[in-house]
């Protein structure tokens, strides 16, 4: 019971969180501490990010899962970058949604931002609703803490 009311309260802390737009000082701390501002809620630079995207090899075509995908970082940084497209997951559905609309925008999430294609999908990361073979790639920041 106890272990039960404590995931509910993480999961209202992100959706009050999501439900709020990106502040003007949060978007200064992006640009000063990750050099971009990247709608971070987590602790992944853009420097980490690339490397991702080096070891992750993605292509054009490829399917990525970002589990946890919070405001969209770096799901849609590692799509706009290598030409694969990517699923966003996470259970507060206020950031998917904005991400979502901010994607059909030139200047949408993160550096290097262009038009990947993505969709979202509001899922607990411990019951996906995806079948086996889905996805060519996982990528997960700041999600198992
Ligand atoms: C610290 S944030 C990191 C967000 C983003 N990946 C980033 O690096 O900015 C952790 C995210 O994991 C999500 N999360 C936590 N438990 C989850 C679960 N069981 N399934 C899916 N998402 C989960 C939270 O809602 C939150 O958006």
């Amino acid at each position: 019971m106890g272990a039960i009311s404590k995931e509910s309260t993480k999961a209202e802390r992100f959706a009050r969180e999501y439900s709020q737009r990106q502040r003007e000082a949060e978007r200064l701390v992006d640009r000063e501490v990750f050099g971009a501002v990247i709608g971070a809620n987590g602790y992944t630079t853009v420097d980490e990010a690339s490397r991702l995207l080096e070891l992750l090899a993605l292509e054009p075509g490829e399917r990525l899962l970002d589990l946890g995908s919070g405001r969209g970082w770096p799901g849609m940084y590692l799509a706009n970058e290598s030409g694969c497209s990517v699923t966003l997951t996470d259970v507060p559905t206020a950031a998917l949604r904005d991400t979502l609309s901010d994607a059909a925008r030139p200047n949408g999430p993160g550096p290097g931002a262009g038009a990947a294609k993505c969709c979202a999908a509001a899922a607990d990361g411990r019951a996906l609703p995806f079948r086996p073979q889905t996805f060519d790639a996982v990528a997960h920041t700041d999600v198992l803490c």
